[in-house]
């Protein structure tokens, strides 16, 4: 049972029994009454040990005054001398923030609730999680508080909502309602990752310090600047050893993420939706979005391998979760605007020669979009580019034994649009205020139901006239002036949450009418490479940065919160586009097989030799994709830390593995680098393709020599299948 309620020492005990505790105490305050604090997380621990823990905080809670500060409060909250930063403050009628929550019952159940109208992580059935909600109180405003703890036993993980109900007579205000709050004993580094666009998700570790540390976005996407991910870890944690705890919310709009260290040697993290005040009134209820809670004793890979199997198994949903993805071809970055049917046809035969599976019409197909000037909300196909339509250019496609995919970026308007001259005031907008352009384009209000509507019912008619098979929803820029025209004055407040609401409404509906396409989400490259997308969108385009040197460090900061099955990832040409460097085909495929792999050039640019060697790549990619897609991912050698990268994917039971090393620049009388290879049996053999064998133990011990081909920007991949015990 992975919740124990142990009534004697009044204590939650959440747990897998396996790799993690969590444990919540009710204390009784002799002002206040009974409060709710989390007196643990960690490593497993037995339920013989709450006693002594309980004696230690008894001692914090009794002599708890304003200067200790130190009760971990499960979901402290403002204006009673608790003066880390808070999880909510919430105003009621007499116009102060001063909150005091009570507790008030728990329940256990099988299963778990979903969070109405957001993505979370799922189960496929009840006996996979178990939940522990505690209800709490303030008694003077009515605001009830439900915290909604799940354990995830299989995925030994833990979620965290809260839902929050005026059941009082007049209105609370809630100012940026968090969704999890937890308590540290220690100091911890804090890793994040940070970023901006064509540089997404970097990693930066930081050392503890006293004072607040704060990871957000106000940009009404997730943003490329700080993912809505961090991890604490102590001093001498590394990737493979020692305690590392991971936040990551499931939601992909403005977020906060608050880390504080205090004088006593605590640390308080506080996390959840930002730019959020909202008018709760009576009977009403908020929901916030879920934080997922992950503990590793491995070090930082320990907790990205949880996280990858639980996005991978658990957040991404539908048709194409377990399905092998098609090998694509984009003609982005090979024609941009420029191009008619007779160019993308030349660019589908040898996407079909080669042997690729689905070729995708980026940017342009629509109004009369011919820059990005213009266009964006009128979803009609411009006869002018692509005479016959959508419907006749995906049929050839089509016959030539390839898929068809097409570009949307639904949530925009052009200014320059029929929709907008039709409603000018369906785009986020601040009366008497210039509404601020950024690539030439305006953001449409998805608060909306009028909006929301008028954007299923574009996109669904666009699916429904062809055989369209995979669609790429893009969106590429953030709020400025964030109002909306439907809401009252008091609610504009609101407008952030509200919008991802609708949203999330919108990529509900036509991926539940759709649901053999396969969606990729995007924005602006990785602007939105959150759980929350991955719900509706198995993958995300992972950055505009195409350059494979590049892309090693981008992939790899994303491996540290995100399954490689969810990366898109593209050769491009040389030079290339974003910095003008030039690799070899063979690098730039190896970068690009550790994602969702595609190629993003001109094929009918290229010498049948490079068409040769891209064929051979597409058979790699497709006898080893199960690996790449579904196997455990392990990094290996960081870009961030020397000029060697390095990672691998291993089976499950361990019989192959695939390692993937790359040498950024090359080094007169370089060191022999060996690579330490992960996750092998140490009592088998193992054959590369080559027919070479190498004992496990060696392979752990020792590791691999990479072995790189002469020159910059070289690579090798090896497999390696167990041949005997
Ligand atoms: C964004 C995307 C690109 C491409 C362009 C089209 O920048 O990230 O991949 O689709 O839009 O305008």
């Amino acid at each position: 049972m992975p919740v124990y309620v142990l009534s004697k020492s009044q204590t939650f005990h959440l747990t897998d029994n396996s790799h993690f505790s969590y444990i919540l105490k009710i204390a009784e305050d002799p002002a206040a009454g009974k409060t709710l604090h989390q007196i643990y997380w960690g490593a497993a621990v037995s339920d013989g040990c709450l006693d002594y823990l309980c004696d230690e905080y008894q001692m914090d809670l009794a002599s708890f005054d304003a200067f200790t500060q130190v009760p971990p409060f499960a979901y402290p909250t403002s204006g009673r001398g608790d003066y880390r930063p808070a999880a909510i403050r919430a105003v009621g009628e007499d116009g102060n923030d001063c909150t005091l929550l009570t507790y008030q019952g728990y329940e256990v159940r099988a299963g778990k609730p979903v969070p109405a109208g957001l993505p979370h992580v799922y189960t496929e059935d009840d006996a996979e999680a178990n939940t522990l909600i505690i209800r709490m109180k303030d008694e003077k405003t009515g605001l009830a508080v439900a915290l909604c703890y799940t354990v995830h036993e299989k995925l030994h993980t833990l979620t965290q909502s809260v839902r929050l109900e005026n059941n009082g007579t007049h209105t609370v205000t809630l100012y940026n309602p968090a969704s999890a709050s937890v308590s540290l004993r220690g100091g911890y580094d804090m890793l994040h990752l940070q970023g901006a666009w064509i540089k997404e998700r970097s990693i930066e570790r930081i050392q503890p310090m006293h004072g607040i540390r704060e990871i957000s976005s106000n940009r009404g996407a997730s943003s490329h600047q700080h993912n809505p991910f961090v991890a604490l870890l102590r001093a001498d944690t590394t990737e493979f050893t020692g305690d590392c705890y991971g936040m990551a919310l499931v939601y992909s709009g403005s977020h906060r993420m608050l880390v504080e260290q205090n004088a006593f040697g605590y640390t308080r993290f506080v996390g959840g939706v930002n730019e959020c005040t909202w008018k709760l009134e009576p009977g009403d209820a908020f929901q916030t979005p879920e934080m997922m809670l992950v503990y590793s004793d491995a070090g930082l890979n320990g907790m990205s391998q949880l996280f990858h199997t639980m996005i991978r198994t658990r957040v991404c949903r539908g048709f194409w979760r377990d399905q092998p993805r098609p090998v694509l071809v984009n003609n982005w970055e090979a024609t941009y605007f420029d191009f008619n049917t007779d160019k993308l046809l030349g660019i589908a035969q040898k996407a079909a020669q080669i042997g690729a599976e689905l070729l995708v019409l980026d940017d342009g197909w629509f109004g009369k979009r011919n820059s990005d000037n213009c266009s964006l909300g009128d979803w009609v196909v411009n006869e002018e580019k692509l005479p016959g339509g959508i419907g006749l250019l995906a049929e050839k496609v089509n016959e030539l034994g390839l898929k068809f995919g097409l570009w949307f970026e639904p949530e925009m308007i052009s200014p320059d649009s029929g929709l907008y001259r039709a409603h000018p005031d369906w785009c986020l907008h601040v009366p008497d205020r210039p509404r601020s352009e950024r690539r030439q384009q305006l953001i449409l209000d998805m608060s909306r139901k009028d909006v929301q509507d008028y954007v299923i019912d574009a996109v669904s008619s666009v699916l429904d006239s062809a055989n369209i098979e995979y669609v790429k929803w893009d969106m590429n820029r953030n709020f400025t002036e964030a109002g909306s025209a439907m809401l009252p004055a008091d609610r504009q407040g609101e407008l952030h949450h509200r919008y991802m609401l609708g949203l999330y409404r919108v990529l509900e509906e036509i991926t539940s009418r759709f649901p053999e396409i396969l969606f990729e989400s995007c924005s602006g490259g990785g602007g939105r490479f959150d759980a929350g997308m991955l719900y509706y969108m198995p993958q995300t385009w992972t950055s505009d940065d195409s350059d494979a040197v590049e892309r090693l460090s981008i992939q790899y900061g994303t491996s540290v919160a995100y399954p490689p099955a969810a990366m898109g990832a593209h050769v491009s040409a040389v030079p290339n586009h974003q910095v003008g460097r030039v690799t070899s085909l063979a690098f730039r495929g190896h970068v690009a097989m550790s994602g969702n792999f595609g190629y993003e050039l001109d094929l009918t640019a290229l010498s049948s030799e490079e068409l040769d060697e891209m064929k051979e790549q597409i058979l790699f990619i497709k006898k080893h994709r199960r690996l790449t897609q579904q196997g455990r991912f392990t990094r290996l050698a960081s870009p961030f830390e020397g000029y060697i990268t390095a990672w691998q994917f291993a089976s499950v039971d361990q019989d192959e593995l695939l390692v993937c090393m790359f040498r950024r620049y090359a080094k007169a009388g370089a060191e022999n680098e060996f690579i330490r290879i992960r996750d092998v049996d140490v009592n088998a053999w193992y054959e590369d393709e080559d027919g070479k064998h190498y004992h496990g133990s060696a392979l752990k011990q020792i590791g691999l020599l990479p072995h790189f081909p002469f020159g910059d920007a070289s690579s090798r991949i090896v497999h390696l299948r167990k041949v005997k015990n």
